[in-house]
């Protein structure tokens, strides 16, 4: 089903169906996956504590200057020296990833196409600020850029699968998400810390659990951010949230197409990936919370909201990103706490592409799939809200317009890899030919 999702707008994700008490079986839950030695827990949790302790006097001298920055360059990866700091803060800024007048344009872009197609759906409905808007052609275009590609690349490489584990880190395929222009003013588009790809799911589901299978013995040290395996069989959409994302993404990300100063209406972040993760998996196993069905602030269904009652720590680490320049990018961990400042307070928009860095394997080629026939009929892709807002557009992209590039993150190109494969990388680009049929 290509667009099963109802109509609505990016409001939907704020919503859970979940009120108040979570159902007794995640007190069972909880006692399933405890250690059967409650100091374990507990000792961890002293030891998490010192490092936050160490940690937030850190981040919150440096501030925004914390989140590690990078110019883009012409076969760009991460220099090997700030390899383990972006690892660390799960986060990076890459400077220029479009050079600024190529950035505006796109911008400019979505603005004529808005003003040819009065009515496009959006949050808040009265004066949409997140337009349901996933096929212009400057989103098209943005999404294959070849410099967004090798960045997207560069970010994939910092993760790391066994051989035979079925993904390809050194190809992308594109997940085509929403726009947003945030006037100045607005302070409808905010939002608190929350963490998205899921939520009770990272309890609940035997194989996404996996990836936090080191914290939830109380081993968060071990803990590795950057290891796919257990990612690839991860299922984070057990409750059908209403803006959940299928797709595995190694990282949330946005493109700039304007100036966003820092706190004026931009992003937040919580830079220190490994203990903000170790924290919320945790936290429903601490003795306060572990003879209930809470989960600490995590309901099915929605995006997981940090309690800053239960999560202080967490929420201390938050800090504001820099100031943006149009063709600037920021990427965020999938699994990294963020926020979005309550108001706009600068005198320009604010605008964004939001588009993730999404490694070749086979949840993304089966998203691809059905992405690539809402493209062809110009139908919402199958994450978001059904509006269709665009089936009837004469000027939106459409596969004539795809670069060879986009062609392979599309779906519509055979992949025919020139880098070394290991023998779970071929087997994610077999399963691509074939399930695609090309
Ligand atoms: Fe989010």
């Amino acid at each position: 089903m290509l667009s099963a999702r109802k109509a609505g707008n990016i409001g939907s994700i704020f919503v859970s169906s979940f009120k108040g008490e979570l159902p007794a079986h995640y007190q069972e839950l909880k006692k399933e996956i405890a250690p059967k030695d409650p100091s374990v827990i507990q000792n961890a949790w002293k030891r998490l504590e010192s490092s936050f302790k160490e940690e937030i006097p850190k981040i919150k001298e440096l501030g925004s200057q914390v989140i590690p920055q990078v110019n883009f360059h012409e076969k760009f990866d991460f220099p090997s020296d700030m390899k383990a700091e972006i690892k660390k803060r799960g986060c990076v800024i890459i400077r220029n990833v479009v050079p600024p007048e190529v950035a505006q344009g796109y911008k400019q872009q979505v603005l004529d196409y808005i003003a040819a197609h009065p009515g496009v759906p959006g949050f808040p409905d009265n004066d949409p600020q997140v337009w349901e808007l996933y096929w212009s052609k400057a989103q098209v275009e943005a999404r294959s850029h070849p410099h967004f590609l090798q960045t997207a690349t560069a970010l994939n490489r910092l993760w790391h699968a066994d051989e035979n584990d079925e993904v390809d880190l050194e190809t992308n395929l594109a997940y085509c998400d929403r726009v947003r222009i945030r006037k100045p003013k607005d302070h409808s588009f905010k939002l608190r810390e929350h963490l998205d790809g899921g939520s009770t799911e990272r309890w609940e589901d035997e194989n996404y659990r996996k990836c936090f299978s080191n914290i939830l013995e109380g081993k968060w040290e071990d803990h590795d951010p950057y290891d796919v395996t257990h990612r690839l069989d991860a299922k984070m959409q057990l409750h059908d949230a209403p803006g959940g994302c299928e797709m595995f993404r190694t990282y949330q990300g946005w493109l700039a197409l304007s100036s966003a100063k820092s706190g004026c209406g931009s992003l937040q972040l919580c830079p220190l990936i490994k203990e903000t993760t170790a924290a919320i998996l945790m936290r429903p196993l601490m003795p306060d919370l572990l003879d209930s069905s809470s989960m600490a602030g995590a309901f099915p269904g929605t995006q997981i909201d940090i309690d800053p009652e239960l999560l202080p720590q967490v929420v201390d680490t938050t800090v504001c990103i820099p100031d943006m320049n149009p063709g600037d990018a920021v990427f965020w961990h999938c699994d990294m706490v963020h926020a979005v400042d309550s108001v706009c307070s600068q005198p320009t928009d604010a605008s964004v592409f939001y588009i993730p860095a999404s490694p070749l394997c086979s949840i993304n080629t089966a998203y691809v799939a059905k992405q690539r026939e809402t493209f062809r009929l110009g139908l919402t892709p199958p994450d978001f809200p059904g509006n269709n807002a665009e089936k009837d557009f004469q000027d939106r992209a459409t596969p004539d317009d795809l670069t060879p590039l986009a062609r392979v993150g599309m779906g519509f190109q055979r992949l025919e890899p020139k880098h070394k494969l290991t023998k779970g990388a071929q087997a994610a680009v077999d399963n691509f030919n074939k399930v695609l049929g090309l």
